[in-house]
């Protein structure tokens, strides 16, 4: 069946069945690799992407379910004023280890900021725990999470 999806602001018609995740489509159908599979349960993050906004599980978001939903990629977040923030931020404090997981890190981060320019320690936590790093990242992700909030002027 063909579905017509909105994918980084450019429109996509993929012809697959209703159920099939988001995640494949991005990797399979429209070659946009940089969103990671870990899981497949929702348990991991890696496959993390934004629809309308919102830090979504690509691999349990069935394709059928999009609708006229924007969906930002990991491909594209240096689009957004909070992704660009982000971004610097990891590169600064060289958050990234074997770089698995942070497409989806990212991707939670870049939400957080977007809708959220004040993070707390608690917000963070809430916002980034369900996102796995197996090379133990974690406090350099709170700490650049900090830093991108008060680069991008809005932060404490
Ligand atoms: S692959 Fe989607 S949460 Fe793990
Ligand atoms: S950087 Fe290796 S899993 Fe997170």
């Amino acid at each position: 069946m063909a579905f017509t999806i909105k994918v980084n602001g450019h429109t996509h018609s993929v012809d697959v069945d209703g159920d099939t995740p988001l995640l494949w489509v991005l990797r399979d159908v429209l070659g946009m690799t940089g969103t990671k599979f870990g899981c497949g349960m929702a348990l991991c993050g890696a496959c993390t992407v934004h629809v309308d906004g919102i830090a979504t599980r690509s691999c349990i978001t069935p394709i059928e379910s999009i609708g006229n939903s924007a969906i930002t990629t990991i491909e594209a977040v240096g689009a957004m004023a909070a992704g660009v923030e982000i971004q610097k931020a990891w590169l600064d404090r060289e958050v990234v280890q074997c770089g698995y997981c942070q497409s989806g890190q990212i991707m939670s981060a870049s939400a957080l900021l977007a809708s959220n320019p004040h993070p707390t320690d608690s917000d963070i936590d809430d916002a980034m725990s369900g996102n796995i790093c197996r090379c133990g990242t974690y406090l350099r992700i709170r700490e650049a999470i900090k830093q991108a909030a008060q680069s991008s002027g809005q932060g404490g």
